[in-house]
């Protein structure tokens, strides 16, 4: 057995070293492929405090995709009856969310779930409120697919686009090839890989080392907030200020939204969502994945009392007593949270 595997080895190295050489003496055809230039690699700005993002090999950036993805990103044309993009619930503005408590989809029906800011989601593990797609990728295919949002599969997608020469010709210069579906996916995923937010007045005091950043309330609330007694940073972890889990963080009670659950169908799931990153919170209210708070201080009131009891609530959201002024403190850190010059970004627009 070894030896014949020996054998069948040796004859396809030698094969291949065959090949090789065949190669390398015979013209090859062409590439269709349009050929990058170095000059083409997008290179992210990563913010001072964060990780390198991690890339996925299968859809490395480049300036062409980035700017196709923005292009698309923006443009009414993907939903079926040309009246919403992706930016109609991803406003720059507000963080790339939308100010409603639950978004508004095709012909104003409302969606069942608050819309969620697309900063930093170059280091999310998980998407959408329940977690369920486990990429950007795979994450675009749901506003395709839903009726009540593009109603439109991405192959029509495709055709629509093949319909128009700039998008043809925009398509030819990015992937050598007319507008697919693939196309559309990989430029999206592109362009919201590049929304990188980490200049708060929070970053300009943690990692700018500039002392004055942060007044004297936002100070004793950062203290408050990575107090044990509150433990918000247990699950608001990190540069992102959040650990990527799934929690219940006393939002559940019965019959409503069952979060995690619908995606798994363990007991233990209920009630469950992503925890989300707290960056610009100053413009992404409506807050949690219902939208059921529209201030600050409603949320800072749910986490003293611990919210809706529960089996599957994290026992690290039990309550706590502040008062008014510390409360004031920690509404006063987490909206130094909030970066204006991200906001402001005019290369984040169309
Ligand atoms: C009609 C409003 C609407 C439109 C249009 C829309 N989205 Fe969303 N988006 C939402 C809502 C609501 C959610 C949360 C859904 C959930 O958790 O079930 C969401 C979730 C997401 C997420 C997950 C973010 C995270 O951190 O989990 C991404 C990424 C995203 N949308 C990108 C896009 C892109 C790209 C497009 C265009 C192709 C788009 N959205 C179109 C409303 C919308
Ligand atoms: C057990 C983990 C956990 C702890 C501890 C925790 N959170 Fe949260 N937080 C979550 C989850 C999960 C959500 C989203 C819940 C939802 O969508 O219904 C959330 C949502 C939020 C939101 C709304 C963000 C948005 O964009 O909608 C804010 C603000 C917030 N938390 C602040 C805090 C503060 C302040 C503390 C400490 C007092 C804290 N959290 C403690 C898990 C936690």
């Amino acid at each position: 057995m070894m030896l014949r595997f020996a054998i069948f080895s040796f004859l396809a190295l030698a094969f291949a070293f065959v090949a090789c050489k065949k190669k390398n003496i015979e013209p090859t055809t062409p590439v269709k492929e349009p050929v990058l230039q170095i000059s083409d690699l997008f290179e992210l700005q990563v913010p001072e405090g964060f990780d390198q993002p991690k890339i996925p090999a299968e859809n490395p950036l480049n300036e062409k995709k980035v700017a196709l993805g923005k292009k698309l990103f923006y443009d009414p044309v993907l939903s079926k009856n040309s009246s919403l993009s992706c930016a109609s619930c991803h406003r720059p503005e507000l963080a790339f969310t939308d100010g409603l408590s639950m978004s508004n989809g095709a012909n104003n029906q409302p969606l069942s779930r608050n819309s969620p800011t697309l900063v930093n989601v170059v280091y999310n593990t998980a998407f959408m409120h329940d977690g369920g797609p486990k990429t950007l990728e795979n994450q675009i295919m749901l506003p395709f697919d839903n009726e009540l949002e593009f109603n439109l599969s991405l192959p029509e997608a495709a055709d629509k686009l093949a319909k128009i020469d700039g998008y043809r010709k925009a398509f030819q210069e990015t992937y050598g090839t007319a507008p697919t579906a693939k196309g559309i996916i990989d430029a999206i995923s592109s362009f919201e890989r590049t929304l990188l937010s980490g200049n708060s007045k929070y970053d300009q005091y943690t990692f700018q080392g500039q002392q004055g950043a942060l007044n004297a309330s936002e100070l004793r609330g950062n203290t408050l907030f990575f107090s044990k007694e509150l433990s918000c940073s247990e699950c608001h972890s990190g540069f992102n200020f959040t650990n990527y889990s799934l929690q219940n963080n006393g939002t559940f009670e019965l019959g409503s939204d069952s979060g995690r659950y619908k995606v798994t169908r363990f007991i233990n799931d209920i009630g469950l969502f992503k925890v989300p990153t707290l960056r610009n919170l100053s413009v992404t209210k409506p807050y949690m994945h219902d939208g059921r708070f529209s201030t600050l201080m409603e949320v800072i009131l749910h986490y003293e009392s611990g919210g809706h009891p529960y089996p599957t609530r994290s026992n690290l959201v039990r309550g706590f007593s502040l008062t008014d002024g510390q409360k004031k403190d920690l509404e006063a850190f987490l909206l130094s949270l909030t970066d204006e010059e991200f906001l402001q970004n005019p290369d984040h627009r169309p």
